[in-house]
């Protein structure tokens, strides 16, 4: 979009977003000009605790469908629309809510800890729900013999399960965006910056996370190369992060670390990409497409929402 275009369409949507007492809420996987325009950015547990809060008339969610649909379940009253209806998440994919169904009731003596990658009906089959920002202060919360399904991110129940000495039954769902960093690539491009920090997040496979200095949720990986004397990070997550990321800390260098098949850009979420300031401006103008939920569904999936909420509030997270 060329910058005359591209200022148009921002003052339409500030028109808009004004006039329609509507607010902007971005996840750091967006684009950068999303990213610029947006009310509040945030990681999956700051939009969600945003949600809550929120007394504008509608709520546009600029991130992928279970995040607009969590806005939905734990602040109904409002309208939440989504910029493209089609923003889904392989992660979330990856556990029909049917077959998982079928494996709870193969372990009715455990608990089910499900990350907020989810649809509503995993919500509702869910004990506590939790991000990458509070999972494993939420597992560990929880007594030491507790018997604990983790679903569906089998690669952050892993890492989970090692941090806190635990043994949770994993659901085998994955990430296809953090599943593709390749090992080789990643050691490579070490060799050529050695002073480099790779830093990671915790839904990549298990030898990345061996290799990475750092590990941790799109907030907590901001926070930490604030706070990093080093000068060079190599960031094995989503590429969007990386725009905050040289916003606050303009003058250290970030290498989006490589995919397996640098051809496809598997770096970038395609579903995260799919929300563009002109799908922005025409959700806004014909508040469409827009979360419509079953109220009893809403009541089911909200119970595990807000006990992460309240859990995270008294952790102080
Ligand atoms: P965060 O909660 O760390 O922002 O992660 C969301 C997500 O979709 C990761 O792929
Ligand atoms: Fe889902 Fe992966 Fe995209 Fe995050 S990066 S929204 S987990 S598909």
């Amino acid at each position: 979009m060329n910058s005359l275009k591209h200022k148009i369409i921002i003052n339409k949507i500030n028109q808009l977003r004004k006039q329609k007492n509507a607010i902007i809420l971005a996840h750091y996987y967006q684009e950068p000009e999303i990213q610029d325009i947006a009310d509040f950015i945030g990681d999956s547990l700051a939009l969600a605790q945003k949600a809550v809060q929120v007394n504008a008339d509608i709520i546009i969610l600029a991130g992928v469908y279970f995040m607009a649909e969590t806005a939905k379940i734990i602040n109904p009253s409002k309208k939440v629309l989504i910029p493209d209806i089609n923003a889904g998440c392989s992660l979330a994919a990856s556990c029909p809510p049917d077959k998982f169904k079928m494996f709870k009731s193969a372990h009715p003596d455990h608990i089910v800890v499900s990350y907020v990658n989810t649809s509503a009906e995993i919500k509702a089959l869910t004990d506590i729900v939790c991000t990458s920002s509070n999972a494993v202060q939420i597992i560990q919360s929880l007594p030491k013999d507790q018997k604990i399904i983790f679903a569906p991110d089998k690669n952050l129940g892993n890492y989970i399960n090692n941090l806190t000495n635990r043994n949770m039954i994993l659901w085998d769902g994955a990430c296809h965006v953090h599943e593709e960093f390749s090992l080789e690539k990643l050691i490579d491009l070490k060799k050529q910056y050695p002073e480099a920090k790779i830093i990671a997040h915790p839904e990549c496979k298990k030898p990345i996370l061996l290799v990475s200095d750092f590990i941790g949720s799109t907030s907590h990986l901001l926070n930490f190369v604030q706070k990093s004397n080093a000068d060079i990070f190599i960031v094995v997550t989503e590429s969007g992060i990386i725009h905050q990321m040289k916003k606050s800390n303009p003058s250290k260098t970030f290498i989006p670390a490589p995919p397996i098949d640098s051809t496809c850009g598997c770096n970038d979420c395609n579903y995260m990409k799919l929300i563009t300031l002109n799908k922005i401006y025409s959700c806004l103008e014909d508040e469409s497409p827009e979360i419509i939920m079953d109220n009893e569904l809403i009541a089911s999936a909200s119970k595990s929402i807000f006990r992460m909420l309240d859990i995270s509030k008294q952790l102080g997270i």
